[in-house]
Order: structure tokens, then C-alpha cells, then sequence
């Protein structure tokens, strides 16, 4: 069957096979495949849905469609986290120094930010010089050498998914729970993970902000995971507010590097704590949580977690001089204040108008080619459920290029509430699901 075939037994509701799947993959990654036909076709999943055996063929297929990381010579059980993203999120600048702190080899392939949602490897290039275009080899061979790496998605692996990604942010089909289910684990599964562990976000600033979608969507990522024979759990977490204060790839190094310290916001650090006692045991470690978290407070405390941020980033030819410095970093040209306009509470700070004031103060792009300043961006003082005085500062915004504050500070200010009263915050952690594999 042709692409068009396809495109027309999906339209109409029919169930494709793990043949016709398989075809249709090796048809996409065909580069003389019409764009247009992949467009329709990926509408027609959008609005018809696959079945749970359709969402496996089409993980199997994709993950067939290049190389895989081989991580065999890596001693230990490697576990892969995945984050669906939001604003604020550098959770894996904290997670993976803390896990490798604990002797558990610490691997992950990140991504670039797009629109309001950061990526890993935008805030990575704040290490002057860092390496990040890893080979599976390099990436082997570093893990091996020091048990922590993190680098890019190389072209080589998983190119259905870089080739589907592509036209499903062109065609307004990103939002099909199957399709992202099948995009995430099949490059993690790609990647050599041997767990996974998926912390699903949920509100306005997530890809998915609805809670049931995130349940579904997180539903069929441990059901993938456990068709492969992979144990995968699934922590869903908040995502209607900006993870900590600092929102930009420099201010949001400089957080994780603190929260290494032990002198993070608290959501962030207990955010981190949390993934990190689920990820050590899936490691195989079966001591209390408890137990673990105390170890985990150790390494921090002794300085162990920081030093392994420090080996990776210098193993991969970054620069760590702003690691050290980081108390004394400045940042950039133009600054302004966003200030109370009441006496009260913060209610809410909007993780999608935030995420959208960052993006215009050049701290993320709209589009995959855009430049981003590293050192814009923008930092919180206050939080929801913190009392504020009017005229206080409640959060400060950093661009080099002064034309893009007025409209951000417009974002900025949409996306924060007031109430008279202590107003109840949302837990971080919503739920914690089920291990599977
Ligand atoms: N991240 C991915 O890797 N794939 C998606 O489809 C969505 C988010």
C-alpha cells in the first residue's frame, strides 16, 4: 500500500497492521515521500486516534528506523528520565549529577527548547565550549569513563521520529497523546535505557495541560515501556506555575547549581529528590525512600553532587568557571522590575504567559532556527502563596535587547494573580504511577 492508501484507511477509522506500519515508517523516511501526504496522514491519526497495538508497531517501527545506543559496557542499571517539559524546568541539571553522586550511571539524550517550553541543551551551551553532539560511542564511552553524560539526539537515531516531529509541528498534530507516546519511548528505548522514568507535566505550561490527558498520555508510555520489557514508572507533576525562580538558560544553570549546593528553591529541590528516589530504585536499590533521601542530602551536602556536574561538563570540554562563580555572575544589560500593584497573596504565576514573556525577551524561539540569548530571561521573588506588599518586586526581567521588554513585561503581568487571602497552592506532585517491564 502506498502512502495514500494509508492516509485513506486512517481517515476512515481503519486499524492499521504491524506490516502496514512498518511499511508506512519506511515510506516516511523515504526523502522523496510528499510532504503533503505526511501532513494528511498525520491528521488523519490525529483525529482518528491509534489503537494501543498500533501506538507499539509504530514505537517498534521508529525505533527500527536507525541506530541504537549500545550501553551494554556500562556496568550498573541504567536509568533514562524524560521530562515533557515546561518553563523553568532544569530538573536535569540537578537529577543526573545527584544520581552519578549515588554511583548510578547517569545517561540522557536531550533536546532544544521550543516556543515557551526550554530544553537541556540550550542551558548546556551556557559552558562555553561544551560538546554536546555526542556519538552513541562517545556517549558510551563517557558514561563508562566517569557515569554521567548528557548530549544531543544524534540524526542517525530514531530518523522517523526527527522526520514525523518536524511535519507534526507544521500541521498542528503535536497534541496526539499516541504520537507523542510513541516519540518519547521509542528514543529512549533507542537510547539503551534499561528503566525509564517519565515525569509527565501538568497545566498550562506543559505540552498536555489537562490532567487527564496527562494521565493517558503517561497510561500508554508505561505500557510501552512494559510491551518492551522495560520497567517504566510515571510521576505526574505541576507544571501550571514555573519550576523555582529562574526562567532562562544562564539564571536557570545558576539555579541548579545552588539547588546542588543545597540552596535551591523548595520546589525544585523536592521535585529532584523525588525523581531522584524513584530513578535509585529502579536502580535495584531496595532501601526505604527515606533512607534514600538522606543518602541523597549527602551528596549534596558533601559537595559530591556539584563535582559530578563539574567532571561532565569539563569531560565534554565546557568551560566551569561560571560553576564556581556563580554567586558573583552578572546579568546582562537591560533589567526591569515587574511590582506589586496590590498588598495581598500571590495567587497563580502563569507558567504559559511567563514561558511566552521568556521566549520574547529572546531567552527561547519561536521558530527551530531562532538565536537564543543566553543570558536573558526572567527571575521570580516571589511565588504563589507569598505574601507581597504593593510596590514590592515580583519578579525581574533580563533581555540584551531593551525593544523586547515592553511586550514581555505585558506577558509577565497577565500571568500573575492577587488574592486578599493565603490562597492553597497546588501539590507539586500529583501522582506517582505504576512500575511496569
Ligand atoms: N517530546 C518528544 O520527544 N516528542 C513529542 O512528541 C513531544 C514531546
Amino acid at each position: 500500500m502506498g502512502l495514500l492508501g494509508f492516509i485513506e484507511k486512517k481517515r476512515d477509522g481503519g486499524i492499521l497492521s504491524r506490516k502496514e506500519i512498518t511499511d508506512l515508517v519506511h515510506q516516511v523516511t523515504d526523502p522523496k515521500a510528499p510532504e503533503y501526504q505526511i501532513g494528511a496522514l498525520l491528521m488523519a491519526v490525529y483525529l482518528r486516534g491509534l489503537s494501543s497495538d498500533e501506538t507499539i508497531y509504530l514505537t517498534e517501527a521508529m525505533i527500527e528506523s536507525g541506530d541504537k545506543i549500545d550501553l551494554s559496557d556500562v556496568p550498573g542499571i541504567k536509568v533514562d528520565k524524560h521530562s515533557t517539559g515546561g518553563v523553568g524546568d532544569k530538573t536535569s541539571l540537578v537529577l543526573m549529577p545527584l544520581l552519578a553522586s549515588m554511583g548510578i550511571p547517569a545517561g540522557k539524550l536531550s533536546g532544544r527548547g521550543l516556543g515557551h517550553t526550554g530544553g537541556t541543551l540550550d542551558k548546556l551551551d551556557v559552558f562555553t565550549g561544551i560538546r554536546t553532539n555526542l556519538s552513541p560511542h562517545a556517549f558510551a564511552r563517557q558514561m563508562k569513563a566517569i557515569g554521567i553524560a548528557i548530549g544531543g539526539q544524534t540524526d542517525d537515531l530514531v530518523p522517523a521520529d526527527q522526520i514525523l516531529y518536524k511535519y507534526r509541528n507544521l500541521t498542528g498534530t503535536v497534541g496526539s497523546i499516541p504520537l507523542i507516546a510513541s516519540s518519547i519511548m521509542s528514543k529512549k528505548i533507542a537510547a539503551g535505557a534499561d528503566c525509564i522514568l517519565l515525569d509527565v507535566k501538568v497545566g498550562s505550561g506543559s505540552t498536555l495541560p489537562g490532567l487527564s490527558e496527562a494521565r493517558e498520555l503517561a497510561k500508554q508510555m508505561i505500557s510501552i515501556g512494559s510491551t518492551f520489557g522495560i520497567p517504566t514508572r510515571a510521576v505526574l507533576s505541576d507544571m501550571s506555575t514555573p519550576l523555582g525562580r529562574a526562567i532562562g538558560n544562564k539564571l536557570e544553570v545558576a539555579e541548579a547549581v545552588k539547588t546542588l549546593r543545597g540552596q535551591g528553591p523548595a520546589d525544585l529541590t523536592e521535585l529532584c529528590l523525588t525523581l531522584a528516589c524513584e530513578m535509585v530504585s529502579m536502580a535495584g536499590d531496595d532501601r526505604q525512600p527515606k533512607e534514600i533521601r538522606s543518602e541523597l542530602y549527602r551528596k549534596i551536602d558533601s559537595g559530591k553532587a556539584l563535582n559530578k556536574l563539574i567532571q561532565m561538563v569539563d569531560y565534554q570540554a565546557g568551560d566551569t568557571t561560571i560553576i564556581n562563580n556563580i554567586d558573583n555572575e552578572t546579568f546582562i544589560s537591560y533589567s526591569e522590575d515587574v511590582v506589586a500593584g496590590n498588598t495581598g497573596y500571590i495567587e497563580q504565576i502563569d507558567a504559559l504567559q511567563i514561558g511566552k514573556s521568556s521566549v520574547h525577551l529572546g531567552a527561547g524561539r519561536q521558530h527551530k532556527d531562532d538565536q537564543i540569548d543566553l543570558d536573558a530571561g526572567i527571575y521570580l521573588h516571589k511565588k504563589p502563596g507569598e505574601k507581597v506588599t504593593k510596590g514590592e518586586s515580583l519578579l525581574t526581567l533580563y533581555t540584551s535587547d531593551q525593544s523586547r521588554i515592553e511586550k514581555a513585561k505585558s506577558y509577565a503581568e497577565r500571568a500573575i494573580s492577587f488574592s486578599d487571602t493565603r490562597p492553597d497552592i497546588r501539590p507539586l506532585i500529583l501522582e506517582t504511577g505504576e512500575t511496569s517491564g
